[in-house]
């Protein structure tokens, strides 16, 4: 897909122009590129036109022959980057049954900071080019965007590389969640991870097999695999441009399937428990977008990949483990397994000195009943590191929603068998989950992201969303 800087006498047969319910007379700033003005203006004193959010407008300019897509925003003060990039996105979608090839878009108007909304909206045309099944693919080609006079021509192209970079990251970490998990295991996810050290020499990627991991007595995450067939890998993927450095250290849950173990799941709507590994996909596309778009910052990637299945070697509820930290865990339910391969990989994460960690993942069926769909929970032992993501998560649009870990939590976690235990009470599910992570990073800046209402849709649009990609972009860029 390719970008232009829209400029001055271009002419599109079709132009995206977005409108506010509340500033309806207001069009004419909108589409002074265009020639239709008139007869735009026409169509809002008829009350053709409403502006209303999610709305929008098809209208032919007879005259000129050109056709406008008049998408509404609702109340311009309202507006916020997750609705804006939420109707281009349906935008987009409704356009590709037209078949169109090249399309021009208009984000004069757009009441959000200007390289955001650019941002926002390249990523947006080429998540549209995504599909899991190739025959789905879609015609645009080509769009040419009017931005504001103070983005320059050096800013627009860097944007443009960044938000390029960005969208792939995205799409890989979706492609990664919709592969089927006979297909994507563990050891699929090492060899992925391969493949991208292959394309971008900046990249380097190791992996740990269970006979390492042994070595290193990561006993928590190997009793996840144990059930299993498929062994566990730890796949670690550096991205270490600058010498002397601590990098940010992201760490993803990467359950390539969870039946939950001999804590078996209920059967209903299991096979999303295929979307398991979407913390580990988006840490592979976080990288793949730091390698793509040459950050200057240093960044290291660590996947906690395994499958959680019962068999007849599978760990029982009882069984205690220790984990790499020496801390030792009675497993009471074989399906909080999450926790259990996350802590060994937060203890191995130490040993790069990092200067924050980040883990995300599909922990807890509590944080979708509690947040929904909409943020990713967020939980941290450090404020200004929360106040970093909340600001990663303003401007992109990737949402989070912090929760408490107070110390009440982490007694929920005592066991008369082990120093801890892996589930805590009937309440407050997604934070006692956190707070057991908690126990592996005292001495770090370290947050957790919940992502199990987030990283993937359910229902007719069954998919990965590729979240957090966009949350993680922005950190590693902006916490140099
Ligand atoms: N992967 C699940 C969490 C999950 C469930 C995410 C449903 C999205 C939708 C996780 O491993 C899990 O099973 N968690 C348990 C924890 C419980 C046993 C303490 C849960 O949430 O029920
Ligand atoms: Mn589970
Ligand atoms: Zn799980």
């Amino acid at each position: 897909m390719k970008y232009n800087k829209f400029k001055k006498n271009d002419k599109s047969d079709y132009n995206l122009v977005f409108i506010y319910e509340d500033k309806l007379s207001g069009i004419s700033k909108s589409i002074d590129c265009s020639t239709a003005l008139k007869d735009i203006k026409e169509a809002v004193s008829k009350k053709l036109l409403c502006g209303k959010l999610g709305s929008m407008e098809t209208f032919v300019s007879t005259m000129y022959d050109s056709n406008y897509f008049l998408i509404g925003l609702g109340k311009k003060n309202e507006l916020t980057i997750q609705k804006f990039e939420k109707q281009l996105s349906s935008t987009i979608k409704k356009i590709n049954k037209y078949n169109i090839d090249k399309v021009a878009i208009d984000l004069n108007n757009i009441s959000i900071n200007n390289y955001n909304t650019l941002k926002g909206t390249i990523i947006e045309f080429e998540k549209s080019k995504y599909s899991f099944r190739k025959e789905n693919i879609n015609h645009l080609k080509e769009c040419s965007i009017k931005v504001p006079s103070n983005i320059t021509k050096r800013t627009f192209d860097n944007t443009k590389v960044i938000s390029i970079a960005v969208a792939h990251g995205l799409n890989t970490a979706r492609k990664l969640g919709d592969t089927p998990p006979n297909i994507c295991n563990p050891t699929f996810l090492a060899n992925e991870s391969k493949k991208l050290e292959k394309l971008h020499k900046s990249l380097k990627v190791e992996i740990l097999d269970e006979k390492q991991m042994k070595i290193l007595k990561m006993g928590s995450l190997l009793s996840v695999s144990q059930g299993s067939l498929q062994p566990a890998k730890l796949v670690i993927i550096k991205y270490m441009p600058i010498k002397n450095k601590q990098p940010i250290v992201l760490v993803g849950k990467g359950i390539t399937f969870d039946t939950g173990g001999i804590s078996l799941k209920p059967s209903s709507s299991m096979d999303e428990m295929k979307y398991d590994m979407s913390g580990a996909g988006s840490v592979v596309g976080t990288m793949q977008a730091c390698a793509e778009m040459n950050l200057k910052n240093n960044v290291i990637g660590i996947l906690a990949c395994a499958e959680n299945m019962p068999s007849g070697i599978a760990t029982r509820p009882g069984d205690v483990v220790e984990s790499m930290s020496g801390i030792s865990i009675e497993i009471l339910n074989t399906d909080a397994e999450g926790r259990l391969v996350l802590c060994d990989a937060l203890t191995f994460s130490k040993k790069y000195k990092p200067k924050y960690i980040l883990d995300m993942a599909t922990l807890t069926g509590a944080c979708l009943v509690g947040l929904g769909k909409y943020p990713s929970g967020l939980f941290s032992n450090d404020s200004t590191l929360t106040q970093k993501i909340k600001k990663s998560a303003d401007v992109t649009g990737d949402r989070v929603w912090e929760l408490p870990l107070y110390s009440d939590y982490f007694d929920e976690l005592k066991s008369n068998f082990a120093d801890i235990q892996n589930i805590g009470g009937q309440y407050g599910g997604a934070i006692t989950a956190a707070a057991f992570l908690a126990n592996f990073t005292k001495d770090e800046k370290w947050a957790h992201l919940d992502i199990a209402g987030t990283a993937w849709e359910s229902g007719k649009n069954k998919g990965s969303t590729g979240r957090p990609v966009k949350l993680l972009t922005d950190f590693v860029m902006t916490n140099k």
